[in-house]
């Protein structure tokens, strides 16, 4: 045994949603590192640009696809353009937050669209290709919040609870046709994402505290993670949801 043949993405080609940014861009240029091609979709040009440069100028393949996952047609739209995909990554995500009395249709639409429907999407277009080759992986990022509520968690907490139910379910259809899906739960990460969190030090302070690193996540946890998940390696490790949290969520 080797560690290409438990890690090695060679010849494999990934999409990432939400490449562009975050824990998505950390988790491309992972999987590009252990020798993917790398599609990185989301909806900003110069973003994806960007990354794919950057991928490309540390020796790895990537493209790019502009994608706007809000909408269904969007989700198939990416599907059509992506071509065949052995790992699929969801990692595109949204977190309006509004106080739950105060969250309208609107902001619970649009968060189940991003965040639920475009991974249920994705895998109903990609999956069988994925099956008729005997490979595939599936890694969807969830939230802490899918299992304890914090900091206004409302429609973002209820879709990535029902992302990981999504990921249980695929597991059950797929998994004995060579197809896996898990999901990677992150704690506090500093990201655009939390922007406006992440501004207040004393939110910021306590959260760290609330791990057993005594930090928040960084983008780059994500990576060793990714890898181990997209690679043949975890083939018997499926439908498990990860915490990687530095220990927030046994603390
Ligand atoms: N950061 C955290 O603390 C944290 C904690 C728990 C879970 N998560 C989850 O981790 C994932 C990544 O979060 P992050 O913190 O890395 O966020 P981020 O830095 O804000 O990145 C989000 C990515 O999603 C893309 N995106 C957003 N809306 C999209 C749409 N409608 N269509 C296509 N792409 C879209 C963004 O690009 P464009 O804006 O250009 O489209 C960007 O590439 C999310 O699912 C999030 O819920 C994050």
């Amino acid at each position: 045994m080797d560690l290409h043949s438990l890690f090695g993405l060679g010849g494999r080609r990934a999409l990432v949603t939400g490449g562009s940014s975050g824990i998505g861009l950390a988790i491309a240029g992972a999987l590009a590192t252990a020798g993917a091609e790398v599609v990185v979709a989301a909806r900003g040009r110069d973003r994806i640009d960007e990354t794919v440069a950057g991928i490309r100028s540390a020796g790895g393949r990537a493209a790019g696809l502009v994608a706007d996952l809000s909408t269904r047609a969007g989700c198939h739209e990416l599907a059509d353009a992506a071509g065949p995909i052995d790992v699929l990554v969801n990692s595109a995500g949204i977190n309006i937050r509004p106080p739950l009395s105060d969250l309208d249709e609107d902001v619970w639409d649009a968060t189940m669209s991003v965040n639920l429907d475009a991974p249920f999407i994705l895998g109903q277009r990609l999956a069988p290709g994925m099956i008729e080759r005997g490979y595939g992986r599936i890694i969807s990022i969830s939230s802490q919040q899918a299992s304890r509520a914090f900091a206004s968690s409302g429609a973002y907490g209820a879709s990535k609870a029902a992302l990981e139910g999504l990921a249980r379910s695929q597991a059950e259809a797929w998994t004995a046709s060579g197809v896996t899906s898990n999901v990677l739960v992150p704690g506090f990460v500093l990201t655009p994402l939390n922007r406006r969190l992440a501004s207040d030090p004393g939110v910021v302070a306590s959260l760290a505290a609330r791990t057993f690193a005594g930090r928040n996540g960084l983008p780059d946890d994500f990576a060793a993670a990714a890898i181990f998940l997209a690679g043949p390696g975890s083939a018997y490790v499926t439908g498990q949801s990860i915490a990687v949290d530095g220990g927030f969520s046994v603390h």
